[in-house]
């Protein structure tokens, strides 16, 4: 596989259908996002002060949305980092394979959406920071 970085890492514009009633927004794999969906999950009730992540994934595909209230996902590729603030529904994440990440920031009732590409497997996790470095810098 290519190697990876948090360049390709990127905010995807989804469609936001504007309604005086509320607002409509929609994500259809292979259109919006580079993957089909098999998992859907998210993180809600974070504490204040809490952090999520602090994991990489071999394989899984992500967008990550705030899709109520705003967080901070930190991107590190072992050689470059990237913070991106999340703060609207319309806007998601995309990170692709072999990315660190920590979520933190959470604001008070704020919501994390996440449609992965692949069911859950903790195989596909690198959860210890220097084994990561270690298999990114033998890529
Ligand atoms: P984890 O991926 O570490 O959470 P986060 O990245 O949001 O901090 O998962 C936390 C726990 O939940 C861990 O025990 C695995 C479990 N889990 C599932 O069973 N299924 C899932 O789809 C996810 C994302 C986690």
């Amino acid at each position: 596989m290519t190697r990876t970085s948090v360049d390709l890492c990127a905010i995807v514009d989804l469609p936001k259908i504007s309604d005086p009633r509320g607002n409509l927004t929609f994500i259809e794999s292979q259109h919006h996002i580079p993957f089909e969906i098999q998992r859907v999950y998210y993180l809600y009730d974070v504490p204040g002060g809490a952090e999520r992540g602090g994991h990489a994934h071999k394989e899984l595909e992500q967008l990550i949305i705030a899709i109520s209230g705003s967080f901070d996902v930190v991107l590190d590729d072992g050689e470059n980092k990237k913070r991106v603030h999340l703060n609207r529904s319309y806007s998601g994440l995309y990170v692709c394979p072999m990315i660190w990440r920590e979520l933190c920031n959470f604001s008070s009732g704020s919501v994390c959406l996440v449609l992965a590409s692949n069911k859950y497997d903790e195989a596909d996790y690198y959860r210890d920071y220097d084994e990561f470095l270690q298999v990114r810098s033998h890529e």
